[in-house]
């Protein structure tokens, strides 16, 4: 094999999904947050998942990135069968998430928190014996990947990131998760909090992820942003998937009444495999 791992990897030829749910299902009590669900996500793409509140969107993904464990189903990464028992399983196999709530430790720096739990030492004794960690390595270190993901606005790798604006915070979330993830990125809502501005930013953000190959799944209300950035859509309702369209063939007023279950998508409408 020579295929260099810079470029983005084709994204028509690979018909396998990268990951597949299959039937989960997920309760809590006596609600049935998830109904016998089914997702594929593509190599490169960017699934959008709309629906409404309830719809059990969250708790798809919690079962997807290792937070919760299904009642049922199967969910496969590669074709090969998963049982994620902590976001840290599913994390060490590839996938990486950010959860609705900014998750970031507010009294670290920039650096601190791309390598949260994923400190680098000192080579030699001061690291393996005085466990040092390398914080010039890792400021460069995360210097390179702000660049290398167009995220310019943010310099200096040793600020703190108390001292960011929400916009800049959710970057660096992201820009956490895509660099350590190799597999899959899924992002829950993550402009919720923001402006237009700073929203703008991160859908960026999301767009030279899918460059790189990876590829994410954007959990979002807001329709206009999915239309914007999503290849296909998944939309949930009533803890079911009710269909798969493509933006570039459904109106978001339909897709809103799909959501709501105001109208139907016909098969053929459906958009199954990659597009
Ligand atoms: N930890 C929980 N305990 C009890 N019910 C829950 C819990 N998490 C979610 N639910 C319920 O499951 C359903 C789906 O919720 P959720 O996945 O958060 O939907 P969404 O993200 O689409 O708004 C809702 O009825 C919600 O109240
Ligand atoms: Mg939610």
């Amino acid at each position: 094999m020579t295929a260099t791992t810079n470029e983005p990897s084709p994204q028509v030829q690979t018909k396998e999904p990268v990951l597949q749910a299959t039937g989960l299902v997920k309760t809590y009590g006596h609600v049935v947050a998830l109904d016998g669900v089914d997702l594929e996500l593509y190599p490169g793409e960017v699934l959008g998942v709309i629906g409404d509140n309830g719809a059990g969107k969250s708790t798809l993904i919690k079962c997807l990135s290792g937070a919760e464990s299904p009642n049922g189903g199967t969910i496969l990464l590669d074709g090969q069968p998963v049982h994620f028992r902590t976001p840290l399983d599913a994390r060490t196999h590839g996938i990486e998430t950010v959860y609705q709530t900014l998750a970031v430790a507010p009294s670290l720096d920039i650096a601190g928190n791309l390598f949260l739990g994923r400190e680098t030492r000192l080579p030699g004794p001061l690291g393996s014996v005085l466990r040092m960690l390398d914080g010039n390595g890792m400021r460069k270190r995360a210097k390179e990947q702000m660049t290398s993901l167009g995220i310019g606005t943010l310099q200096n790798m040793g600020q703190a990131v108390e001292s960011l604006s929400g916009g800049q915070r959710q970057a660096v979330a992201v820009a956490r998760a895509a660099a350590f993830s190799s597999k899959v990125i899924i992002l829950d809502e993550p402009t919720a909090a923001l402006g237009v501005r700073e929203s703008a930013q991160v859908l960026k953000l999301i767009e030279s992820i899918r460059e790189r190959g990876l590829p994410v799944i954007l959990i979002s209300h807001n329709m206009p942003q999915v239309f914007e950035v999503a290849d296909r859509i998944h939309i949930q309702r009533l803890g079911k998937r009710a269909a798969v369209v493509s933006p570039k063939t459904i109106s978001m007023s339909d897709a809103v009444a799909v959501m709501t279950g105001a109208l139907k998508v016909a098969p053929e409408q459906e958009v199954a495999g990659q597009v």
